[in-house]
């Protein structure tokens, strides 16, 4: 998202807003800080999260830790560090630190210290790396579960930069009116209420479309929220045999800021009219055909979002009418995710200067 500053000066947003406090302060819960492709055994990755730096790291036999990223010893980045077999080794004075987090090794050959790492709740999910963060220091209460793997190929993932705040990234799937106005659907419809468990929250919708050539159809759109870090997406389109497995992971870096992954698989149901064999190679070769173009307009989809996040600030309350979704409700059940009631409490930020914008990370 590249600033146009050659245009006039009345057009567009500017970011003279930009120094504000943010709106609402970081949630709670898993965030997701990688996918977990980036992380093969051996590999160190350091990622943002509410405003601190986590390390991520790999053993050789797989194991997966995530830590807080300065050592115990005298403070080196272990976003330096180097995974030696089960161990990570600090690049400073070769103090190693095995999975369980405590110092096994020092780089003098004399009795290791007993000062471990401070290690953090991970998870791996679908194919996403999940750090737990909670505001009161809790251990995780709940988790991103597994789901279906749809379709042969592997997945395909992107994952982007921005301002904003990751409740609006969630609410956005009971943000019924955006869907015809931003994003094009002739017609939304939800089917039935939003159904709110816990940390977890489902809404299914249907959506009617027309396309060139191709005429009227639907599309058939179930979702499952998991905080306010995940998002599990089954987009099935009938008339195509399209189905499309998203998972969309907003995650706070900074104040008023933050990344966002998207990780999606697609298959073509098999045509009930032909031979096993041949619906089978039917589905796999439209699936191996389109599974990049289908890819591009599914991140063309979500990126309709950008402008919009990016710009914002939180409204609350908001002003709504009839044909908006239900968005009270949901933003009743996001305060469970903060210290308390959002609007009341605002973490102070750091001037954003220009070169700031959002950039591609993979
Ligand atoms: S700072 Fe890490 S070993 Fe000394
Ligand atoms: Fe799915």
């Amino acid at each position: 998202m590249v600033r146009e500053y050659g245009r006039t000066i009345s057009e567009g947003p500017t970011p003279a807003d930009a120094a504000g406090a943010p709106a609402l302060p970081y949630p709670s819960g898993w965030s997701a800080l990688a996918f977990s492709h980036e992380l093969r055994p051996g590999t160190v990755l350091t990622r943002p999260l509410a405003g601190r730096d986590v390390v991520l790291y790999r053993t050789a036999t797989g194991v997966l830790r995530a830590v807080r990223p300065y050592c115990p010893h005298l403070g080196a980045h272990l976003g330096l560090a180097k995974v030696e077999g089960e161990d990570l080794t600090c690049p400073f004075h070769f103090f190693s630190f095995g999975p369980d987090g405590s110092c096994v090794r020092t780089g003098y050959g004399t009795p290791p210290p007993r000062s471990p790492l401070t290690q953090l709740p991970v998870q791996e999910a679908n194919g996403g790396v999940f750090v737990w963060r909670h505001h009161d220091g809790r251990d995780p209460d709940w988790s991103v579960p597994r789901w279906h793997e749809i379709g042969h190929r592997p997945a395909r993932t992107a994952a982007w930069e921005l301002a904003g705040n990751v409740q609006e990234v969630i609410e956005n799937s009971v943000d019924l009116g955006h869907f015809a106005t931003l994003h094009g659907w002739a017609k939304a419809e939800i089917d039935g209420p939003v159904a709110y468990d816990d940390a977890k929250f489902h809404v299914a919708m249907r959506a009617h479309e027309s396309a060139p050539l191709m005429g009227d159809f639907t599309v058939d759109v179930k979702v499952d929220g998991y905080g306010l870090g995940c998002l599990h997406a089954d987009v099935h389109t009938p008339r195509f045999g399209l189905r499309m497995c998203t998972m969309v992971m907003p995650t706070a870096i900074g104040p008023n800021r933050m990344q966002f992954r998207q990780l999606n698989r697609i298959s073509f149901d098999e045509p009930g009219r032909l031979p096993p064999g041949l619906a089978r190679l039917v589905s796999r070769t439209a699936a191996r055909l389109l599974d990049r173009p289908v890819f591009r307009s599914s991140c063309e989809f979500t990126a309709a979002d950008f402008p919009i996040w990016h710009h914002k600030q939180y409204q609350q309350p908001p002003r709504l009418a009839s044909g908006d979704g239900p968005i009270g409700p949901f933003r009743r059940w996001a305060k469970r995710f903060y210290p308390e009631a959002p609007g009341r409490t605002a973490v102070t930020r750091p001037h954003r200067g220009e070169g700031e914008d959002s950039a591609v990370l993979s």
